[in-house]
């Protein structure tokens, strides 16, 4: 395969004024990803190069990251799929640089946290597991698909304007939940889904839908965990 051009974000806030751009030349093998080249930069030109990876697999959402300017995933994305030179790489948006590429995720897990990501229930477990339907697995959708990668989240003018706003991954999350019918924790969680910082702070811009690297739908879950929100009003 033809060498490619990285052109890559660069800063460490403890010896640098500002930010800038660095480019690096590789030479890819056809089935290369964008984070293959970030390793091949790593291991082989430049290891003060930083950002965050570990399955290699679509599967652990550490290397989110802006690749041409949409938030996708290191390792899912082709280099064969970016045609044109030079590719360029920043940081998630909206969130604190601690280096190059790697964001503080705490704002993210902290949303999360608020919505309780787990099954309350407070009825005795029966003998062996709580047992659901296909039917009632259905209600949850593709929720539980969720890599909690934070492209979604990073992608949303309501969460650049407002880092207090639970977001769209944190939101889904409570979805998820609520959605379970093994689940009884709607009561514990409205407080925080119920207010300016929680569903209502989302304007369906939809750039979390577009920007999912697993086609979740965040707004279509929100809007339906809405409509339960005011209905346990009524
Ligand atoms: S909804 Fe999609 S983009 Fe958002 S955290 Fe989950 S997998 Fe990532
Ligand atoms: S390294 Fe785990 S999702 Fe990319």
């Amino acid at each position: 395969m033809a060498k490619r051009t990285l052109k890559i974000f660069r800063f460490n806030p403890e010896t640098d004024d500002k930010p800038s751009y660095k480019s690096y030349t590789v030479e890819p093998e056809g089935w290369w990803t964008v984070l293959d080249a970030l390793n091949a930069i790593k291991w082989e030109q430049d290891g003060t190069l930083t950002y965050r990876r570990s399955c290699r697999h679509g599967i652990c959402g550490s290397c989110a990251m802006q690749i041409n300017g949409l938030n996708d995933l290191a390792c899912e994305k082709q280099l064969k799929a970016l045609p044109r030179d030079p590719i360029q790489i920043d940081p998630l948006p909206g969130f604190e640089i601690y280096k190059d590429l790697v964001v503080n995720m705490e704002p993210f897990y902290a949303a999360l946290k608020r919505i309780k990501p787990w099954l309350i229930n407070d009825e005795p477990p029966p003998k062996r597991e709580r047992l659901q339907s296909p039917e009632q697995f259905k209600q949850m959708g593709t929720s539980i698909a969720c890599i909690l990668c934070a492209a979604c989240t990073s992608s949303c003018p309501s969460f650049w304007s407002d880092q207090e706003y639970l977001g769209p991954a944190a939101l889904l999350k409570a979805f998820r939940y609520t959605f379970d019918s093994r689940d009884m924790g709607l009561n514990d969680r409205i407080e925080q889904l119920d207010n300016k910082h929680g569903l209502w702070r989302c304007h369906k811009i939809t750039n979390c839908f577009t920007a999912c690297p697993k086609d979740l739908n965040p707004p279509e879950a929100i809007s339906r965990l809405q409509r339960k929100v005011v209905s346990e009003k009524m």
